[in-house]
């Protein structure tokens, strides 16, 4: 289990303190894997090095496994950092070693001898799907493949907590799908807890059980998918479930219907969205299956002497319905 109590990071620089992180709470139970989203220079990063302790938070806890390392002297600190895999977006591994020794090489640091290291190192591989390719330079592997030593070598202290800093943003599409798809094996084979950091929703659409968005230094909305998918209005639930921008004539309004199958048979809000009257168009929709729930998100754009009637139908119908900024 993760939990961070009210952790603050400032830094000073020359122009005065910058506050990177403004109380952070959050919990991540054990095996679970939580994403972390949010624009850039929001603190994602000192998030990240903060929970490994390579920056000491101004105040607050970090606690894995019930121990708050921030409480630590660097001593201690090193053996609990094994506990703590890391994944980044750039794999840095060794090129004149092969796939295995790479992956061998912080078990020799720890002092494993050599045969052992090489033995656990290919168990590690196979866990990745990579059991043959042991032998491979780096240069002779993709970049999924390289990505997948990557996290090879960050299971190979026996971590309880794998962090993940944009693990997929070199990475094209396709790959990516395959790199997660490792995450979520191993996060089920290991019962490992893992924090994902990223910028990408479709990350999180794909492996995350939960999700928080920061900004400023804040977490501004956290939960689980299918709960902060379901807060309609909210940032998350318009970025998970994304919709195409039409542009709208003068005479005519906007409006957005979101709705899930916990709520609603989606065929009949389908239907109902179908038969709203000749002057209301659906211009753009998205129908996602995220955390075991259909979930819609509807654009229609209705003639302004039909908008009341329509929102009214819709509203009456139990659905969630929300003006267009551009519409108003
Ligand atoms: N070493 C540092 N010294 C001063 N300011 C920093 C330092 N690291 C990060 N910051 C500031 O903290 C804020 C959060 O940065 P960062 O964690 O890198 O955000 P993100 O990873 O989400 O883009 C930014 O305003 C950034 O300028
Ligand atoms: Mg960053």
């Amino acid at each position: 289990m993760i939990e961070l109590q009210d952790l603050r990071k400032e830094f000073q620089t020359k122009t005065g303190p910058v506050t990177a992180l403004d109380g952070i709470n959050l919990t991540v139970p054990d095996a679970a894997v939580h994403g972390i989203v949010g624009p850039s220079g929001a603190g994602k990063s000192t998030l990240i090095r903060c929970l490994t302790l390579l920056e000491r938070p101004t105040a607050g806890a970090v606690k894995i496994g019930g121990e708050n390392l921030a409480a630590l002297p660097e001593k201690q600190l090193r053996g609990q950092r094994r506990r703590i895999g890391m994944v980044f977006q750039h794999v840095n591994l060794f090129d004149s070693r092969t796939a295995r020794d790479n992956v061998a090489y912080p078990l020799r640091v720890s002092g494993l001898n050599r045969a052992k290291s090489r033995a656990r190192a290919g168990e590690l591989l196979e866990l990745v799907g990579l059991a043959n390719r042991g032998d491979a330079y780096p240069a002779q592997l993709s970049g999924g493949q390289q990505q997948r030593v990557g996290i090879a070598r960050a299971l190979a202290s026996n971590p309880s907590v794998l962090l993940c800093d944009e693990p997929s943003s070199a990475l094209d599409w396709a790959t990516t799908r395959q790199v997660l798809e490792v995450i979520k094996d191993i996060n089920q084979a290991l019962g490992l807890t893992i924090l994902i950091i990223t910028h990408e929703m479709a990350v999180v659409r794909q492996v995350c059980d939960s999700v928080s968005l920061l900004s400023k230094g804040r977490i501004i909305q956290s939960g689980p998918i299918a709960e902060v998918v379901t807060d309609y209005g909210s940032q998350l639930a318009r970025d998970l479930i994304p919709l195409a921008v039409a542009p709208v004539g003068e005479s005519r309004a906007q409006l957005e219907v979101s709705f899930s199958s916990a709520d609603f048979s989606i065929r009949q809000v389908l239907r109902l969205l179908a038969d709203l009257g000749s002057d209301t168009a659906i211009e753009a929709g998205t129908l996602e299956t995220l955390a075991g729930q259909r979930v819609g998100r509807f654009q229609l754009v209705v003639g302004v002497a039909a908008r009341e009637r329509v929102k009214g139908q819709l509203r009456e119908a139990g659905l969630y319905v929300a003006e267009s900024e551009a519409a108003k």
